[in-house]
């Protein structure tokens, strides 16, 4: 450690030198005779301590206190003022300016290696607790790292997740059109082949045919968007991220016999801070589930009309989606277990039982909410809370 001391008595800074390196092996010690100096030395080395003469000629030692308490460099610097004068006279100056402690001329031998050994012992500690405090942000940065890594990677998951279901909802989509296109197809080699076809049947069948092409590549468009990663968290419309949803899925669910209804007070604006493709496939996943207890319950019940129901209500400062259907609900001894990973009733092929695991973290983990089921008799509720952004 270093330590300045500045006297303009060459004799008081000889003495102090001696005792000092007499007392510390490792400390070493500079001696300047007058502030200008002092102020040099402390911003060229790295000067732990000062030992200050408070009355000195061309500077005195409040000025080089003060004018070291302007630099970011200096500031931190503990000062002991030496002085000859009483405790009262220094005390109303030196502790104003900073100085940590004073020691009175003549200097006490044993008091003054007390002193400073314990402002030592002080310096040493807090560069411990800095060095440690460096090392903690390191850590902390890390693991910030870290979380960033594994949100990047729960984002990819969840899309891998919902993958499957996208691929049976493209299937029904595609179904209708496909079998209008084929049909069209068939209708002119039928009239060619019964030299039926004019002009005009030609550009119809070709307008209906063009039409269909172009509903399947919107269609196409749709999905692509879906996988597509929302990069930034913005202000998100809860009512859209829900409709596009309905939107993908309604072919497929209409041939099951599966109705979705959706309630929400036009008048009110749910809009939230967060994701809109990820927050998309927390919906579908909770679709998918529900289509799957509900086509197993169809089996059992005849006639059973399959509804999903979802409503948006504003709890406080909360925004709450209900997503309701009328699948069979979930036996009491598998409820505490559906949002653990890897959890299934399904078949391997069916379901792999992270669908739930993952909504449940884009909602808690990137969006700030919480996600819990409830079943009651043949119904089954998940309830998500978002906080909501005021407008
Ligand atoms: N709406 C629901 N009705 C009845 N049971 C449900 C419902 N939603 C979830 N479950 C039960 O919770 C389990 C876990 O659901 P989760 O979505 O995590 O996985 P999965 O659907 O089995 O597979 P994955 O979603 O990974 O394809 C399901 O296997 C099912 O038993
Ligand atoms: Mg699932």
């Amino acid at each position: 450690m270093n330590i300045l001391v500045v006297d303009d008595d060459k004799a008081y800074l000889e003495m102090i030198k001696l005792v000092l390196n007499g007392a510390f092996d490792s400390v070493k010690i500079k001696l300047v005779t007058n502030g200008a100096d002092a102020i040099d030395i402390c911003q060229h080395d790295n000067i732990d301590l000062i030992l200050l003469d408070f009355y000195m000629p061309k500077m005195n030692g409040s000025t080089v206190a003060k004018l070291l308490q302007h630099t970011n460099k200096t500031k931190e610097i503990p000062i002991i003022f030496v002085t000859s004068s009483s405790y009262s006279d220094f005390e109303k100056e030196g502790f104003e300016i900073g100085s940590v402690d004073y020691i009175s001329k003549p200097i006490e031998k044993n008091l003054l290696i007390n002193r400073v050994a314990l402002y030592l012992t002080i310096i040493h500690q807090n560069k411990l607790l800095q060095d440690a405090n460096y090392k903690l942000e390191k850590k902390v940065h890390k693991v910030e790292d870290q979380n960033k890594m594994q949100e990047q990677m729960l984002i990819h998951q969840s899309k891998t997740s919902v993958m499957g279901e996208m691929i049976g909802a493209i299937a029904h989509q595609w179904r209708q059109p496909l079998n209008i296109i084929a049909t069209s197809m068939i209708n002119l080699e039928t009239k060619a082949e019964l030299d039926m076809l004019d002009y005009k049947e030609i550009k119809r069948i070709n307008s209906k045919v063009n039409s269909t092409l172009q509903f399947l590549s919107k269609t196409i468009d749709d999905f692509r968007n879906f996988f597509l990663s929302s990069k930034v968290k913005e202000k998100i419309d809860m009512v859209k991220v829900i409709d596009s949803t309905i939107e993908l899925v309604k072919t497929q669910f209409t041939s099951h016999n599966i109705s979705i209804e959706f309630q929400f007070d036009e008048e009110v604006e749910y809009i939230i801070n967060g994701y809109f493709n990820e927050l998309r496939q927390v919906i579908l996943n909770l679709f998918a589930n529900s289509k799957d207890a509900l086509e197993l319950r169809m089996k059992k019940v005849d006639d059973l009309d399959g509804l999903i129901t979802i409503k948006l209500n504003i709890i406080d400062t909360k925004l709450e989606i209900l997503i309701c259907d009328n699948g069979g609900g979930i036996p009491k001894d598998i409820i505490k277990k559906v949002f653990v990973p890897y959890f299934t009733t399904k078949f391997v092929d069916q379901g792999t039982g992270i669908g739930l695991y993952l909504s449940k973290t884009i909602i808690e983990k990137l969006h700030n909410g919480s996600m819990n089921v409830d079943s009651e008799d043949d119904n089954t509720c998940f309830k998500i809370l978002l906080p909501m952004i005021k407008i």
